[in-house]
């Protein structure tokens, strides 16, 4: 740095209009909660993990205006997942740097001091924030900072990858060395927030095994470098809209998922289940994903109908080939949607062959044993009945997915061992649970058994994941199909899929 800015620098920083900028800071300690401020100590990342709507963002982009202030001339990295989220949330967010900073501290106002097109933002005081992005972890590679804040890091592209090198957290970090400028106060030392809610990602935290193994691999949280703060949802309710109340948090509330989302709670494997949470965490898609593909709707029925049997497990499930293989092997599948239900086997017909219907199957998936028989003969009068409603409404159905047995999975260790295939199918990224936009909790009962269920005999039998596992034998694992017919209805529809004639 030349001579002649830094003593612009020291200049602007002498003369700035303090007063504007202490009120904005002081502003915030007066209705910040004590978590929502920096704890003391010699940190050199402060996590705060909390629940959505907690004001994470906030905190984030106050904590770093304040970096800004007390240290003219810093650089200073935003990381999001996306680009869009950096731009949209971290700058222009209504909790973001544009909202906490007041306009007189931007150089030349608002429209000079913010470069969208660059994700540059310029402070009069020489400070400048500069944004990036998981999808794009490359830019990091380079350029230096003082301080960093990173938004949603455990919904980073890699952040599955945990501290790696080559990940956007190992890169920001490399960069994350610059000196201090003079006059900067004396426990200057670069650092950075991260703001999250939790996932069960290697960026946060890898498994014990693996840090007694190997500590080099310890996530953000596991760092001794690392002070954590963070609550639950429910702390900032005062300050949230009506909407996000019923939108989100009533969804949410008193689910497994609700304990990651509200609660910020790292949701914990078990030793020895089928998948762990961050095999699911790591093939997750979102739903635009499954435009093309075929689905089947795969039952595991309940024997008997009182309130502590079991349930009928009801899955979508989907397969995507490349263009001309439907042989199963080569594809991805896809776990779409889990209907299953406690209720009458008429309940549950209905339900099954609603789902088909809706979801375009290609077939419905029974077991090849007597409950199979049971089932089969069910949906059929069920499906009876469907039609001559229909008739009466005067709807006209050209075409009703068969029904298609696979090879039953008998008890106990039979079930886990038809399970395993799937299992490293999951390993390989081969399985995609996919994103429901309209309910993030979908799928929420489904992976708690996937990831609690360990094949022991004395636990309660996984309905939701013995439907799963058939529906997806039979997709993936084409000797499963029991019948000539339906070898060639999963041949006939994947072209008709890949033909985009659906
Ligand atoms: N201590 C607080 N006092 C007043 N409003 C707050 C406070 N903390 C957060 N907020 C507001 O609550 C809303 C949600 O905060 P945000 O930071 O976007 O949440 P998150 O990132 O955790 O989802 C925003 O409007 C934010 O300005
Ligand atoms: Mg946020």
């Amino acid at each position: 740095m030349t001579e002649q800015r830094l003593s612009f620098l020291e200049n602007l920083a002498a003369n700035f209009g303090k007063d504007a900028v202490t009120s904005r800071s002081k502003a915030w300690e007066r209705i910040a909660r004590p978590e929502q401020l920096p704890p003391k100590g010699d940190w050199l990342v402060w996590l705060i993990l909390a629940g959505r709507g907690w004001g994470k963002t906030r905190s984030g982009a106050e904590w770093v205006a304040d970096m800004a202030r007390r240290h003219p001339g810093a650089r200073i990295a935003l990381v999001a997942a996306t680009v869009a989220d950096a731009r949209d949330t971290m700058v222009e967010g209504e909790s973001g740097m544009l909202a906490v900073l007041d306009d007189r501290e931007l150089l030349g106002g608002r429209d000079k001091a913010w470069n969208r097109s660059i994700g540059e933002l310029r402070l009069a005081n020489g400070s400048q924030f500069k944004t990036f992005s998981s999808e794009k972890p490359g830019r990091l590679r380079g350029p230096q900072h003082n301080f960093a804040w990173c938004d949603e890091a455990a919904a980073w592209e890699d952040a599955f990858r945990g501290t790696a090198v080559e990940t956007t957290w190992s890169m920001l970090q490399m960069g994350l060395r610059l000196k201090a400028l003079p006059g900067w106060p004396a426990d200057y030392r670069p650092c950075a927030t991260v703001t999250t809610t939790p996932k069960p990602v290697a960026l946060l935290r890898v498994p014990e095994h693996v840090l007694a193994r190997d500590a080099s691999k310890a996530g953000i949280c596991q760092q001794a470098t690392t002070t954590t703060t963070g609550g639950s949802t429910h702390d900032n309710l005062d300050n949230l809209s009506e909407t996000f109340k019923t939108a989100v948090i009533d969804r949410l509330e008193g689910t497994t998922l609700g304990r990651q989302e509200l609660d910020a709670q790292i949701l914990l494997d078990v030793e020895g289940a089928m998948l762990d949470r961050a095999q699911i965490e790591a093939c997750r898609v979102n739903s635009s994903e499954i435009q093309q593909g075929i689905r089947v709707v795969s039952i595991d029925p309940a024997v008997s109908n009182n309130d502590d049997s079991d349930e009928t497990g009801i899955v979508v499930v989907g397969f995507r080939s490349g263009l001309d293989d439907s042989s199963g092997y080569g594809g991805h599948g896809y776990v779409i949607a889990d209907l299953s239900l406690r209720g009458s086997p008429d309940t549950w017909a209905h339900a099954a062959w609603r789902a088909a219907l809706e979801h375009n199957a290609c077939a419905i998936i029974v077991e090849d044993n007597q409950g199979g028989d049971l089932c089969e003969n069910l949906l059929r009068s069920t499906m009876d009945a469907i039609a001559s409603e229909e008739r009466r409404q005067g709807i006209r159905r050209l075409y009703w997915p068969p029904l298609e047995r696979v090879h039953p999975s008998g008890r106990g260790a039979g079930k886990w061992a038809r399970a395993i295939p799937i299992r490293g199918l999951y390993e390989q990224g081969k399985i995609h649970h996919v994103i429901n936009p309209d309910n993030p909790a979908e799928l929420d009962q489904l992976e708690e058994q996937l990831t609690t269920w360990t094949g022991d005999s004395k636990q309660k039998s996984p309905d939701r994941v013995d439907a799963m596992v058939h529906g997806l034998r039979w997709l993936m694992l084409p000797s499963e199909r029991k019948s000539k017919a339906g070898k060639g209805v999963a041949n006939l529809a994947a072209r008709r899929a890949a033909a985009g004639r659906r």
